[in-house]
């Protein structure tokens, strides 16, 4: 059932701020997307994605604005890696006005917390004659995307008042984690156990969002010296690479401190030139396949003097904590949904910074919560 603005008592349930409450609640409403799309009894995906035939999709196009970009951005791991379906990813500001060649064997997945920016809904108008499928992932079900949709993949998010998008992020990766398991399925990149295996692991999501989130204090500490800087850098490999551009949004939207997110391995084509003592440096370093390389970027950091903020896990703070101006203990999770996991303290970080200098956490200047015009 979809829930609509209009149908829910909106209040902030006792935090100071909407933005506070709706990263509280993600480990409650992540579990409405979950139970949408995993069948309790077999353990197994259900969706109104089993429309769609991934065997017969060559290239999956995933278009969104904002945070729902980097959604995508992540999504796109997933589904190379799990589904060995090709992903084009771009934003819909660009995507409208380039006109890609679009062919039939597409399927284009449009992703947007409110269903109406006004790029992506025209992105969607110029995909639809071309492409073979065309969703949309929403939290809005009767929004214009959903409309104009073949296949609307709700995200049951409720509403979302904080201009900074939270709660929508995590319950549009649970929904497209969800689509990239259904579509490994359908091309035979996964058999059931595996299938099985990953919504396991998927439906780990929420508690894992609670016991990272249960690290709000060691947050808030780390925030505070954020707060004094006037830039920051965000560092991560893999799908915490679009997590670490998330992050970087997150702190400029509500902070209106300068930050940049950077896939680990491109610091040293660039960023590094940054990095003195002045300039903190927020590592995401899951103890995954690719931690010891993000560690060895991380102490290029160090060796120039870098303050470094690091979240990882408990193996990871082990192995790499020495030396690290601040290092906050992340609940042990599958690679899979760290993305997932990671979104919560670095929403908090920026929260707590935000909130910290006195800014207008749920009402940041300059910025709609909906971009209905161009
Ligand atoms: C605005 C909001 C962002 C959001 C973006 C896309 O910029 O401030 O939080 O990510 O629009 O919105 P949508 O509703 O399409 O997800």
């Amino acid at each position: 059932q979809v829930v609509s603005p209009s149908s829910v008592q909106i209040d902030k349930a006792g935090h100071r701020h909407f933005m506070a409450k709706e990263i509280h609640e993600q480990p409650t409403v992540s579990t409405y997307a979950l139970a949408h799309y995993v069948d309790a009894a077999t353990g197994l995906i259900r969706s109104e994605a089993e429309a769609v035939d991934f065997a017969q999709v060559d290239r999956l196009v995933l278009v969104a604005c904002g945070t729902g970009h980097y959604a995508c951005a992540i999504a796109k791991y997933w589904f190379e890696r799990i589904a060995r379906l090709p992903v084009e990813c771009d934003i819909a500001s660009e995507f409208r006005y380039r006109e890609p060649p679009l062919s039939g064997r597409d399927a284009a997945v449009f992703v947007s917390q409110s269903g109406e920016t006004a790029d992506t809904l025209a992105a969607l108008r110029y995909a639809a004659p071309h492409v073979g499928h065309v969703l949309s992932v929403v939290n809005v079900a009767e929004s214009s995307i959903a409309r104009e949709s073949q296949i609307v993949l709700p995200i049951l998010a409720g509403p979302e008042i904080g201009v900074a998008s939270t709660k929508a992020f995590t319950s549009q990766l649970v929904t497209l984690g969800a689509l990239a398991i259904l579509a490994a399925r359908q091309r035979g990149a996964i058999d059931e156990d595996e299938e099985r295996r990953l919504v396991r692991i998927l439906s780990e999501a929420p508690r894992k969002l609670s016991e990272a989130i249960a690290c709000a204090p060691e947050i808030e500490a780390a925030a505070i010296t954020l707060a004094e800087a006037r830039d920051v850098l965000y560092l991560g490999r893999g799908p915490l690479f679009p997590l670490a551009m998330e992050g970087a949004l997150k702190l400029k939207e509500i902070s209106y401190i300068h930050a940049e997110g950077y896939a680990s391995g491109e610091l040293k084509h660039g960023p590094i030139a940054l990095v003195d003592s002045s300039v903190p440096v927020v590592v995401l370093a899951p103890r995954d396949g690719l931690f010891e390389k993000t560690i060895s970027n991380m102490q290029e950091v160090m060796a120039r003097g870098g303050r470094i903020v690091l979240f990882t896990d408990a193996a990871g703070a082990e192995a790499a904590a020495e030396g690290a101006a601040r290092v906050v203990v992340m609940p042990d999770c599958d690679p899979f949904i760290a993305p997932i996991v990671y979104a919560a303290p670095a929403q908090l970080l920026a929260y707590y910074a935000a909130a910290f200098l006195g800014k207008d956490v749920d009402q940041p200047r300059n910025l709609a919560k909906s971009v209905t015009v161009e």
